[in-house]
């Protein structure tokens, strides 16, 4: 209870104090916040309006510029509603006229409190149940990345060649992704596209997959439909994940044309599946296929230069080369 006239103030605590409510007194804006500071925030704050050394409305903003959580209920003269409605726009809960009557003192102390409660009370709940369907996200994406494990491991056990292509492919991407200014949830799509990209091998003939030698036309025809067959497999699982349907349907087109499913070309081809592309060339050349034997990083990384613009994204290409500028660390391991 904050007045500066003694009078007044043991009045109101009688109140108050007859209401089961312990209290606190300041004859002064200053010696209240003085108090505050000592005791800590309060429930409910009463102050006058007009006092010698601070008045009730630089007293209200400081208090609650401290303790925005406290319940201000400003007291006031009959003259001076105007000066009450400048604080209930400040913050102040509301306003108790003078003189002061026993029951209408103890019933907007009492509603003060309540509002105070219940805004207090939201909080918690709106905080609880952030946390909780944070919580619920988390678990939900843990559940889908054990999934795509699983579904990348049927692949590699059925394709020994692949086993660890889709993880440094993921991991070439994210980093090349980031050169590019890719973050956050963009960025962790393209760890997932990069993951995923030949999932649909699963649909691929083991016989074809492990051929040794060049395949005939109809063989590469069947290999060429892992990239669509991919994305109808994920698209149910995937739905809200639309930057990694692309990148799995989408990371055989080439710059020119002239690949596949669809021969787009240049910036039809979606950005993060353009990425995809180099990288997983860079990795397809590194590593020991039932076809060929590897190529060096170096030798790799000219081959790169050599075909951007035709069959890769020149911006692509540079990004992984900055990326990757120390080559001697090239491949990577998974
Ligand atoms: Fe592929």
């Amino acid at each position: 209870m904050v007045d500066d006239d003694a009078q007044m103030r043991r009045a109101v605590v009688r109140i108050i104090e007859t209401h089961g409510l312990a209290s606190l007194e300041a004859s002064s804006g200053v010696e209240a916040l003085a108090i505050l500071d000592r005791e800590g925030e309060v429930a409910l704050c009463i102050s006058d309006i007009y006092m010698p050394e601070m008045d009730g409305l630089t007293f209200l903003r400081e208090a609650l510029a401290r303790y925005p959580d406290m319940a201000v209920v400003m007291l006031t003269g009959v003259a001076d509603v105007t000066t009450a409605v400048e604080c209930l726009k400040i913050g102040a809960l509301d306003y108790i006229a003078k003189p002061v009557i026993v029951e209408e003192v103890r019933a907007r102390v009492d509603k003060a409190l309540e509002k105070r409660e219940l805004v207090l009370q939201n909080r918690f709940y709106q905080k609880h149940l952030e946390s909780r369907v944070r919580e619920l996200d988390r678990r939900n994406r843990q559940a889908l990345v054990n999934g795509v494990q699983t579904l990348v491991h049927a692949l590699e056990a059925k394709d020994a060649y692949t086993s660890g292509h889709s993880a440094r492919v993921s991991r070439y991407a994210v980093k090349t992704a980031v050169q590019l200014g890719y973050t956050g949830e963009r960025l962790e799509q393209i760890r997932l596209g990069g993951e995923l990209h030949d999932i649909g091998k699963i649909g691929t003939r083991e016989d074809i997959l492990n051929k040794p030698g060049l395949l005939s036309p109809e063989e590469f025809e069947h290999v060429k439909g892992h990239a669509a067959l991919g994305e109808r497999i994920l698209a149910p699982f995937l739905g809200e994940s639309p930057m990694v349907l692309r990148i799995v349907r989408s990371h055989h087109e080439r710059l020119d044309g002239r690949g596949f499913p669809d021969a787009l070309s240049g910036d039809r081809i979606p950005a993060e599946a353009r990425i995809v592309a180099v990288v997983d060339a860079f990795d397809a050349m590194t590593t020991n296929r039932a076809y060929r034997p590897p190529k060096s990083p170096m030798d790799s990384l000219e081959e790169l230069r050599r075909c951007a613009g035709t069959h890769f994204d020149p911006e692509v290409v540079e990004a992984f080369l900055r990326a990757f500028a120390d080559v001697s660390a090239l491949p990577i391991s998974t």
